[in-house]
């Protein structure tokens, strides 16, 4: 049975994203305005042009999933995050961009993540975690 607090947060993530996901464009122009300064271009820097996979853990509307995948036509970069609504963008863009080797998968569609990791200590592990007794 899936916990009742977890549930709700969920329900609420959900309903702030639903709203900050037709405005959350805005906030990279406000807070990184100088394109070539952004820092998800630092961070796709970092990370080498080879074969591999790359997860963007609560990726929202995909800006550093897709700063990645552009930068790295090598990568396979899959974002997953709780909000459809923030998918949408993120996929959406991903299309504008042409951008081939991102995908989007929605957080609750991942129970497959921990047969090929062991432990994952981010926020999402709670989605898995049984009620714990009172
Ligand atoms: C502030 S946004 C950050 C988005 C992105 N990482 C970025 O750099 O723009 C936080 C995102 O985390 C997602 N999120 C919050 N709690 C989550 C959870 N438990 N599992 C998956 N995604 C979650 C939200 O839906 C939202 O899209």
């Amino acid at each position: 049975m899936r916990c009742k607090y977890i549930a709700s947060y969920e329900s609420r993530v959900r309903t702030l994203y639903r709203v900050l996901s037709k405005i959350y464009g805005l906030m990279d122009l406000i807070v990184f305005p100088n394109k070539k300064a952004n820092p998800r271009k630092g961070l796709a820097n970092q990370i080498p042009d080879e074969q591999v996979r790359v997860l963007d853990v609560c990726c929202g509307t995909g800006n550093s999933t897709i700063a990645i995948g552009k930068k790295n036509i090598n990568n396979t970069v899959i974002g997953i995050d709780l909000s459809r609504d923030m998918l949408k963008v993120a996929r959406n863009k991903a299309i504008k961009n042409k951008i081939t080797n991102t995908s989007f998968i929605e957080i609750m569609q991942l129970n497959w993540i921990f047969q090929v990791a062991a432990l994952i200590l981010l926020l999402f592990h709670l989605h898995f975690m049984k009620c714990p007794k009172n």
